[in-house]
């Protein structure tokens, strides 16, 4: 099970949790577009930047190794991941504090999905 929670203080009134089927584990993004959530983005590609989200795991289980290598490179040149986070990620497969929604893929576990709207570059 996936209830994924879109908050955004600036573009939504008020928090959305959508359930993300077993067949339905696309992207964040993705799952934002199907349930009219507007994530800004551009490239949907790993290489702009403007999908950034802040991401808090609410169930127990975290999950967060499945960072591409362009992901990676975004968000340090973003300034929004450290190496030890990478490393985390990697080793012990925990959920960096921020991703990109088109590179984030929908996993077994509740989040809470933050991201800035209007405003760019940080949630
Ligand atoms: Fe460009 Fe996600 S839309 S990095």
């Amino acid at each position: 099970m996936a209830n994924v929670t879109f908050s955004s203080k600036h573009t939504l009134p008020k928090d959305v949790t959508v359930y993300a089927v077993a067949g339905d584990r696309g992207t964040i993004l993705s799952l934002a577009e199907k349930n009219k959530i507007p994530i800004p983005f551009e490239c949907r590609d790993g290489e702009c930047g403007s999908c950034l989200i802040e991401v808090v795991t609410l169930t127990g289980k975290t999950m967060g190794s499945a960072l591409t290598e362009k992901e990676k490179s975004m968000l340090k040149s973003l300034g929004k991941i450290t190496t030890a986070e990478i490393d985390n990620a990697v080793t012990n497969d925990v959920m960096p504090k921020y991703r990109l929604a088109c590179q984030t893929i929908v996993r077994d576990q509740d989040i809470l999905v933050k991201f800035a709207g209007d405003e760019p570059g940080g949630s």
